[in-house]
């Protein structure tokens, strides 16, 4: 068994702040609105395993099929001695990447799901001896420290979660994970790409309902975490796509008109029936876009590799 560290980077009181402040701006913002980070307790990450394994959600599938032929370029490439995977929930699909790269010293996974981290970090830890496995609890949107690992260093960011971001703050994100980089180091970055709406949609609303359990999680988070009563029942799961900004929306829609009350923040919320709020983006990427984000944050696309039917892409890029 190898070394495992589970470290937090943010106190608990912060995280708990954090959903505070999210809840209290999306829920009296217009329209409402809240943050994806959110679905993801234990339950929710159990919900994500499930989501993966569905006929119709593809991107996790068509992403292992690249990794699974492409992880020794990856490792011929980058001759990474630190791999940091952000967003990393089981850790799934990397094993194909750690299986490659034969020169690495440590794996360091960041989430904010605790559950998950420990899960995978400690399977992980226990199979590879030699290993190290140094987790991380903390918001990749925040600003990271890293511990001090030998270089070079390649960062990677899988299942598409970058679509999750708005483009603003993608390229807020991008920028702060440049500065996680020596000039050299390298990003493994997943992009779900733009492709037939049907099959966009399906992937985001099964016909098992578990992309909808999934969404209504975040309702059940709130009602723990800040004593609120909603109702999930009283609640649809929409998923839809927006063909102007080349995003799947996931939303919750109040089925009648009804008041949830939130005490931890004093709050009363009235809902119209029929009234909307967003919970997710997933945007959907094409390859020069990509590119010219990327510049922007000062890493050169190197690397573009798809599955077989075109439908998600790996890159590569190096910071410059
Ligand atoms: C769509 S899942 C992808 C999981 C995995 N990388 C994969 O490809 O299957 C998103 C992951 O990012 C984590 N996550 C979401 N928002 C986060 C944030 N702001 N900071 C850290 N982790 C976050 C979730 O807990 C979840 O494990």
């Amino acid at each position: 068994m190898s070394p495992f560290r589970l470290t937090r980077t943010l106190p608990e009181d912060a995280t708990d702040a954090a959903l505070r402040a999210d809840v209290q701006r999306g829920l009296t913002g217009r329209p409402k609105s809240l943050p994806p980070k959110w679905f993801y307790d234990a339950h929710g990450s159990d919900l994500f395993e499930k989501i993966t394994e569905l006929p119709e959600y593809y991107p996790t599938r068509a992403e292992r099929e690249i990794l699974l032929a492409r992880s020794g370029d990856i490792a011929a490439a980058t001759r990474a001695r630190t791999l940091v995977e952000l967003g990393s929930g089981s850790s799934e699909k990397t094993r194909h990447l750690l299986d490659a790269l034969t020169d690495l010293h440590t794996y360091v996974p960041v989430d904010v799901s605790e559950s998950a981290l420990a899960q995978a970090g400690q399977a992980l830890a226990a199979e590879r001896p030699g290993l190290d496995v140094h987790a991380l609890i903390a918001d990749f949107t925040a600003e990271l420290t890293l511990p001090d690992t030998p270089g070079p260093r390649l960062v990677a960011f899988l299942g598409g979660t970058i679509g999750n971001l708005l483009p603003a703050e993608r390229a807020a994100f991008l920028a702060s994970v440049r500065a996680l980089l020596t000039p050299g180091d390298a990003l493994l970055l997943g992009t779900d790409l733009v492709k037939d709406e049907e099959v966009l949609v399906r992937a985001y609303d099964d016909g098992a309902g578990v992309t909808a359990a999934f969404n209504k999680n975040v309702l059940t988070v709130i009602n723990r975490e800040l004593g609120g009563d909603f109702e999930p029942a009283a609640f649809d799961h929409v998923a839809l796509w927006d063909a102007g900004h080349e995003w799947i929306e996931m939303r919750l829609r109040s089925r009648t008109a009804q008041t949830v009350k939130v005490p931890a923040l004093d709050l009363a919320v009235d809902f119209a029936a029929g009234e909307e709020m967003r919970t997710e983006v997933s945007a959907k990427f094409r390859q020069e876009g990509v590119r010219a984000e990327l510049s922007t944050a000062g890493l050169d696309l190197t690397h573009w590799w798809t599955d077989a039917p075109g439908r998600f892409a790996l890159s590569l890029s190096v910071a410059r």
